[in-house]
């Protein structure tokens, strides 16, 4: 029998933009050097299915630099109104510039300036030079578009595993495991 964790995370999404108070769509980033050191860092969910879960960075960031070297991280949302986590891992690709070009465009004209103007991940000695970068920007790009900056781009999390966990009373709790092979996506149970 094949599974459909996608209709199922739909569900439980829709139901967190229900019952969040904010950020239904934040999630952990797990990413990790070629030596196996680990870090993790918040982002948002812009796009998700099966062909990937997706979100938008710098590429020179740490995070960036991490999924160039070693192109495969692992995703953890946490529902704390629902009391449901649901973990996603798999290997990592860029998006096309069309697809990142198409997300910037939608983004708000102060956050493409912040985009611009953050050398995200790498020293900053005060935060005036921050606010200097971005008066700088702002001029730059008076009157006109702002543009998509070469290194932002977006990281599409192909999912191999997905698992589904739910609160249940007594520490009883419920963990569903999707998994996909060559018959598509199976589902199995873990204990919690
Ligand atoms: C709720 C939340 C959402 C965030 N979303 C993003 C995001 O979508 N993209 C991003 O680059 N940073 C996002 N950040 C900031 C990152 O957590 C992080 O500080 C930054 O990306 C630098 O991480 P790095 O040095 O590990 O690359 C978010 C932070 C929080 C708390």
């Amino acid at each position: 029998m094949t599974a459909d964790p996608f209709a199922l995370f739909d569900a439980w999404y829709a139901e967190a933009k229900a019952a969040e108070i904010n950020d239904p769509d934040a999630m952990a980033l797990a990413t990790a050097s070629p030596d196996g050191s680990p870090s993790v860092r918040m982002v948002l969910l812009k796009g998700h299915g099966p062909n990937g879960f997706i979100f938008y960075t710098n590429a020179d960031s740490r995070k960036g630099s991490e999924l160039s070297a070693n192109p495969v991280a692992a995703l953890l949302i946490h529902w704390k109104s629902l009391r449901r986590q649901v973990r996603i891992e798999g290997p990592v690709q860029e998006v096309s510039g069309a697809e990142a070009d198409i997300y910037f465009a939608s983004r708000s004209r102060d956050s493409q300036i912040g985009a611009w103007a953050s050398d995200q991940s790498r020293p900053l000695d005060r935060r005036e030079t921050f606010e200097a970068r971005y008066e700088e920007v702002r001029g730059r790009f008076e009157g006109s578009d702002v543009p998509r900056p070469p290194r932002w781009t977006g990281f599409k999390v192909n999912p191999e595993r997905i698992e589904f966990w739910s609160d249940r009373p007594h520490r009883l709790h419920e963990r569903r495991l999707f998994t996909v092979g060559q018959q598509g996506w199976t589902e199995g149970l873990l204990y919690p």
